[in-house]
């Protein structure tokens, strides 16, 4: 929910520390901050605002040094203010700490350091970890940091820098996430990779209850307890151009366009011709032909994702699933029986409700499996096996590439268990592997010109309500277009199934509001989504049609429509959230609005 990064080294600070918030302030931008050491003396400047809106000559002066942290703010514990900013420091500014989590017993903590005497000048969480750490300072800052957590429940992922030792950096890492990035002289920590990958591709990823001590010459790490532990060097394949917008406007509209390299780089090394590979499974035919169930724990789009995934599991490979909302699955006490699978499906790895509810389930028993695109985060680190999506970074708030990329997995996962459980012959397989094959450039075709999904933006550019509707397999693509619009225009939308229509929102009909339709020919609900069509014209409603390419009957039937290629029942929500997606972005661009950094949301959600 909030960026960190943080330089020990032999360069100025000041630069890479803003190019770090830059780079991470999707994660939050309610405010920012900066504190260095220089001759003996913490500075520190912060205000509220976007990170682009710092006057950086102002701050240049003021901020020397080659040791320093930096935030931005994603608010949880007061308002947005500038006192509230961080760093947070004790009360002469000796000690600095930039935090991202919430800490659930700073009430109690404060008031206690109240009593002792400590005078309090934010609204935050984080200026109690402050306190604490100088309440616990005897010359070793480590040790004052540890003693610090101790005391701490909640989250939290840590940067301290102290004036009495202005060399060193001290993080920390409990449920919200933290790296360390490995230099040459100079090392780092950031919330996550892309804020260090400019300067390294080696990083360490903290477990938590751990501790790092960082100087430029080298990094130590420790556990809770104050012991040294080794810890692996991950070397991180995406280069920071990757994770630049590489001369798109925005990231959201360079992710939309990415879908055909992130599907292929997804899919390619796990088929054949006629074979699914999923080695990362771990499971043996034995234990595969042993599934029961499988529930799919997720949020927003992930969840949505997993409805898809629900259609592709049952029908195709004939497994039972559900789909939970992880942030209720935990709080329900579930049933949980033997031989259930989790699958925990996430783009970030990081959503708090989602690593609760896959502990919860793995509490019970149960194997979890998490389908999740960012490398070593915590999400994979607590799964028994994980399927990565290789989509590469993704950083537009709104997820697009990391959608489909992840439906592209659960489809290889349906037919792999599908065959391994002989419920799908040989000639389907190799169907399915076909028409999945040609799914990428399909995509393409529908970036590649934009002219009608613009014109379309532009008619309804000042929409404030909207509905989608859809049946059967499109039904959780009408709540992700839905969702998409919402998240980066602010329009107020909904997704419904087509067929719910008359039990309520079709009191909603005028005409003003557009009508969404994923309308693409199939021989299930074509028919009917056709009849529901005709109920909202009936009534004087605009129609929005996103129909198959060719089928001429039902564009007699809307307002406006939208193309997308052919393919299998099963396969269609990867080609028509496509043009949803295009939308919502081009809405929004023409409202004035920035999609990247939607407001009141972030990109990772690492609070509960
Ligand atoms: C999607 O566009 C939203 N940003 C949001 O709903 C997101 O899908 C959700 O927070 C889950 O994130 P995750 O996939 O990283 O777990």
């Amino acid at each position: 929910m909030c960026g960190i990064i943080g330089y020990v080294g032999s360069r100025e600070t000041l630069p890479i520390l803003l190019k770090g918030l830059s780079c991470l302030e999707y994660r939050g931008y309610d405010s920012w901050g900066i504190a260095t050491i220089h001759k003996g003396a913490i500075a520190i400047e912060k205000d509220i605002g976007k990170v682009k809106d710092i006057d950086v000559p102002a701050i240049s002066s003021l901020l020397k040094g080659t040791i320093g942290l930096a935030h931005s703010r994603w608010a949880t514990h007061g308002k947005v203010t500038r006192e509230n900013a961080h760093p947070q420091t004790d009360a002469d500014a000796g000690i600095a700490v930039i935090h991202n989590g919430i800490i659930e017993n700073y009430a109690e903590l404060k008031n206690e350091l109240e009593n002792k005497g400590y005078l309090f000048s934010s609204e935050t969480d984080t200026e109690v970890v402050a306190h604490l750490i100088r309440d616990s300072y005897k010359g070793n800052l480590r040790e004052a940091v540890l003693c610090a957590i101790r005391q701490i429940e909640g989250s939290y992922a840590l940067g301290v820098i102290c004036r009495d030792v202005p060399d060193r950096i001290i993080a920390a890492r409990n449920e919200s996430p933290l790296v360390v990035g490995i230099g040459n002289g100079e090392q780092f920590i950031a919330s996550d990779v892309p804020a260090v990958l400019e300067h390294t591709n080696r990083v360490v990823y903290l477990e938590n209850g751990e501790v790092a001590e960082l100087s430029a010459e080298r990094v130590s790490f420790f556990s809770l307890d104050g012991k040294e532990i080794e810890k692996e060097v991950h070397t991180i394949t995406w280069n920071a151009e990757q994770a630049q917008k590489q001369g798109y406007p925005h990231f959201m509209l360079k992710e939309i366009a990415e879908q055909q390299i992130a599907i292929e780089q997804t899919i390619n090394e796990r088929m054949t011709d006629d074979e699914v590979l999923l080695p990362e499974l771990l499971m043996s035919e034995a234990e595969v032909k042993d599934i029961k169930r499988v529930i799919i724990v997720a949020c927003g789009t992930s969840w949505h994702a997993g409805l898809i995934g629900e259609f592709m599991l049952e029908e195709i490979a004939k497994i039972p699933v559900e789909v939970e909302y992880a942030s209720e699955f935990r709080y329900r006490d579930p049933i949980v029986e033997k031989g259930t699978i989790i699958l925990g499906i996430s783009q970030s790895g990081e959503t708090a409700d989602t690593l609760a509810a896959l502990r919860e389930a793995k509490r019970k028993g149960a194997r979890v499996i998490s389908i999740v695109n960012v490398q070593g985060s915590s999400i994979t680190r607590e799964s028994d096996a994980v399927l990565y999506t290789h989509a590469g970074p993704e950083i537009g708030v709104a997820s697009t590439k990391a959608f489909s990329s992840q439906l592209a997995v659960l489809y290889l996962l349906t037919v792999f268990l599908g065959k391994i459980r002989g419920v799908l012959p040989l000639q389907q397989v190799k169907n399915r592997i076909r028409d999945l094959r040609l799914l990428p450039l399909q995509i393409q075709s529908m970036v590649d010109d934009t002219t009608e999904v613009e014109r379309l933006a532009a008619r309804f550019s000042a929409t404030q309500h909207a509905l989608y509707l859809g049946r059967g397999i499109n039904y959780p693509i009408a709540l992700e277009g839905a969702l998409k619009l919402k998240e980066v225009s602010y329009a107020h939308a909904e997704g419904y199934p087509a067929a719910e229509m008359k039990h309520g929102p079709i009191a909603l009909i005028d005409k003003k509001m557009p009508v969404v339709f994923i309308a693409t020919k199939d021989d299930r609900t074509y028919k009917k989504i056709i009849s529901n069509i005709e109920e909202v014209r009936a009534r004087g409603g605009i129609v929005i049609g996103i129909v198959s390419k060719g089928d001429n009957e039902i564009v007699a039937k809307t307002d406006y429509h939208l193309i997308v290629p052919k393919s299998s029942y099963i396969l269609t929500p990867l080609l028509a959230v496509v043009p949803l997606q295009l939308l919502a972005y081009f809405i929004a661009v023409k409202r004035g609005f920035d999609p990247d950094k939607p407001k009141n949301l972030a990109k990772s959600v690492t609070v509960e």
